[in-house]
């Protein structure tokens, strides 16, 4: 029996004058429940895991594209478009990639060829279906003095593999949207870091058409519309675009290590529902340089919210619920 509602109206539809709605999947998400929310609500995609370093080019030169390859044969058929995450990040990246036979470091030569080998040839294999690419992901530190973050990328190439790796995806794809991807990057010390960052690249050339903003967001951050509003005008004021990547909205601050929570509370999900109500508010508002909005999963049967920042504890982030259904926060997102 079908779980679709057919009184509900369609997300993607209600959008289709403002952005494309889409969600984060898994190869198993193109089956079921998840398959028919997916074919009525959304029409972008991004793989969740499966076209990340490890998962494309787990060995030097040995390329695998199956588990992509289902998410975007799936999107195509379905008339979605198809966003790539991603190519160049500190995680999920095989630990070969920045070692030699003998185990030690490679030279900046041999991991700046390495780099353009990967992302030439991912991007050729999905040229044409994937229209944007999160090409650098999470390189700005979190800790407040320091610009970019400590990783193999930058050990040993330098600062400047950011722009070598937009300059290798740009002629890869001279057709694909390239963009920097963040979270956190509304708060206002992240901001000054990632706007002082692309500022720099732009002014130098460096081929960088939008900024995500991943909206890994929780019900209890009293800033958030403020900075969200400013962050949207900062980078805009670059001439970039703007895509909401990975939204989700958290029952518990970072700082909540409670376990004892197996339910959502009914203000627990008012609450929800007012923030993701008074976001897409501000989404709609900006829908000039806003070209994109998704979400990290799909219903609250699973996601990576589960098992971060506690694991093995359930936590309710998206707007249908374990049993796929519409929750208030589906509701407020399209009344208005
Ligand atoms: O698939 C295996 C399974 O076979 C195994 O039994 C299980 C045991 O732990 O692990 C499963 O793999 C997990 C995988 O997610 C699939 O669920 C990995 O352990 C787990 O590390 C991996 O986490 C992913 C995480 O990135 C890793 O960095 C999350 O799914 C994914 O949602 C998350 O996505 C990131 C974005 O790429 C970048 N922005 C932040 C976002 C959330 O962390």
């Amino acid at each position: 029996m079908s779980i679709i509602n057919k009184n509900i109206i369609s997300l993607r539809d209600k959008y289709k004058d403002y952005f494309p709605i889409g969600a984060a999947i898994r190869p198993d998400d193109i089956n079921g429940p998840h398959k028919e929310i997916l074919l009525k609500h959304y029409n972008v995609l991004v793989a969740e895991n499966h076209m990340k370093f490890e998962s494309t080019q787990p060995k030097e030169n040995e390329f695998t594209y199956e588990a992509g390859d289902k998410i975007v044969d799936f999107a195509m058929d379905n008339n979605m478009k198809m966003r790539g995450h991603t190519l160049i990040w500190h995680n999920q990246t095989t630990e070969w990639v920045f070692l030699d036979n003998q185990g030690d470091k490679v030279s900046r030569e041999v991991l700046l060829e390495r780099m353009k080998n990967h992302i030439t040839e991912v991007m050729n294999h999905y040229k044409g279906r994937v229209y944007a690419w999160d090409v650098v992901n999470e390189a700005i530190e979190d800790i407040e003095d320091k610009q970019l973050r400590t990783t193999e990328w930058l050990d040993i190439i330098g600062e400047d593999y950011i722009e070598k790796a937009f300059q290798y995806a740009r002629e890869a794809d001279p057709e694909a949207l390239l963009f920097y991807n963040d979270y956190n990057n509304e708060q206002p010390k992240k901001l000054e870091k990632t706007y002082e960052l692309l500022k720099k690249l732009l002014e130098q050339g460096v081929p960088i058409d939008g900024v995500g903003i991943q909206a890994h967001w929780d019900i209890n951050d009293v800033h958030l519309f403020d900075n969200l509003r400013n962050a949207i005008e900062k980078y805009a004021s670059l001439g970039l675009q703007i895509q909401i990547t990975e939204m989700d909205i958290s029952m518990f601050s970072f700082e909540d290590k409670r376990k004892d929570i197996i339910k959502p509370t009914k203000e627990m999900l008012e609450k929800q529902a007012r923030v993701y109500e008074k976001v897409f508010s501000i989404f709609r508002e900006y829908k000039n340089v806003i070209t994109a909005v998704l979400f990290w999963g799909i219903s609250d049967e699973k996601t990576w919210k589960d098992n971060f920042p506690v694991k093995n504890r359930k936590d309710w982030p998206l707007i249908f619920d374990e049993n796929h259904k519409e929750k208030l926060s589906f509701t407020k997102i399209v009344e208005f």
